[in-house]
């Protein structure tokens, strides 16, 4: 599968560069053109002498060579490749392309690149999981850059936990689940997502509404167009940009939720419930702003569809799947929902988790079915959503 195919093999300066020998080794064995990138630290962990005799390409690290002043061309380089790959990746160099730094050759050629770029991550465990990395890492992914997740075990620290960069075999089958078409996986479906927070007016200046920031829905709306789907993503409030490829339909409260999703159902194969609905609504909205008074006051509130069981009363063979964000005795209300709402699977967040919840990058979930329950570590949004997809794909079978 790789055979022929370009490939660019950044390293960077990590301990874990000291595999990148092996994996180059491996990539040129499978029939790949590799032409290795290293910034001047990378050159510390690993020598240019062996990467230039693996590759069989001498190695780039500057702009220009000093003995001649030969160009070496970044642009030229990214329009050749037909994959970047860098691993290491460190968290600096994460950072930088995350924000489009390029005070490297590595970085200008990242920016350069018309091709897919891989990063596999490595670093220390409390690097890797440093909120500012893993925004990073979350940012790279919305640019379309495909992550390949560090393993877990001893690290150069001396510590253990997860950083370790993914072993050189594992890194080339996830290449060439790049090249392959696996990816497309969805192509046909269409899946309806709801996210946000609704909105719901009291008066034409105040309204009722939650913390939601709609991270969750949105990822989940990525992840499955990622792999081919059609998504209407209906989505309340939120600061989020609407994802590639999918279709967003805007809507403000839980009734325009509940028309916009109970018109698309019908002819869609299921849908992602992230939105946080409110239950209740102001039962008259004011036509002008509530002047206060002296005294306290009420709202009277009225009940709102509940969007989710509606959809599960019409769901016949589609998927359904729903979220529940509790804070008391978790498994049996996310259960009881299961149920109610007939899903064919709930996320379960417990905002009793550190790095779990509302605004954040990170959730801490259990997906249950009727049969088992899967608890998940701490990990990105972003790969809750690969989660998800994963068993909606594993269900479809
Ligand atoms: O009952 P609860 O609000 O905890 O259920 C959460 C699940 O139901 C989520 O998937 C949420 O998006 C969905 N829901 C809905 N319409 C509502 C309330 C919740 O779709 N009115």
């Amino acid at each position: 599968m790789l055979k022929g195919k370009h490939i660019i093999l950044g390293i960077t300066g990590s301990i874990a560069a000291y595999k990148s020998a092996v994996l180059c080794r491996l990539l040129v064995g499978a029939g790949a053109e590799v032409r290795v990138v290293m910034t001047s630290l990378a050159k510390e962990f690993i020598t240019p002498l062996t990467m230039a005799t693996l590759s069989q390409h001498p190695i780039l690290v500057d702009f220009f060579n000093p003995e001649n002043g030969e160009w070496n061309s970044h642009v030229k380089l990214g329009e050749w490749a037909d994959l970047y790959l860098i691993a290491p990746a460190t968290a600096n160099t994460m950072a930088k392309m995350a924000t489009g730094v390029a005070d490297n050759l590595l970085l200008t050629t990242y920016l350069s690149a018309r091709c897919p770029v891989a990063v596999a991550p490595a670093m220390d465990l409390d690097m890797y999981a440093h909120v500012a990395t893993q925004r990073n890492m979350e940012s790279l992914r919305r640019d379309g850059v495909h992550i390949i997740e560090p393993g877990s075990g001893f690290l150069a620290s001396g510590l253990q936990g997860k950083g370790r960069m993914a072993e050189p075999a594992d890194i080339v089958k996830a290449v060439e689940e790049l090249f392959s078409e696996k990816k497309k996986s969805l192509e046909g479906k269409h899946y309806l997502v709801t996210a946000g927070a609704t909105i719901e007016a009291i008066d034409p200046v105040r309204f009722i509404s939650n913390h939601s920031s709609g991270k969750m829905g949105y990822a989940v709306a990525e992840a499955l167009a990622q792999r081919g789907a059609r998504v209407t993503l209906i989505s309340g409030r939120t600061a989020l940009d609407c994802p590639k490829g999918v279709e967003r339909v805007d809507v403000l409260s839980a009734e325009d939720m509940y028309n916009a999703c109970c018109e698309r159902f019908e002819e869609s194969d299921g849908a992602v419930m992230c939105a946080a609905v409110a239950d209740y609504t102001p039962a008259t909205v004011a036509d002008q702003k509530l002047k206060k008074g002296d005294g306290d006051m009420s709202i009277a509130l009225k009940r709102t569809h509940d969007i989710a069981a509606t959809l599960g009363q019409r769901k016949g063979n589609r998927l359904l799947v729903g979220f529940a964000m509790e804070t008391e005795n978790e498994q049996s209300n996310a259960e009881g929902k299961l149920k109610r709402k007939n899903f064919d699977f709930i996320v379960l967040n417990s905002l009793r988790r550190e790095g779990a919840g509302f605004r954040g990058d990170t959730n801490v979930v259990t997906l249950i079915d009727a049969e088992s329950r899967e608890e998940l570590p701490l990990m990105s949004k972003r790969d809750v959503a690969e989660h998800i997809v994963d068993k909606m794909e594993h269900l479809l079978k």
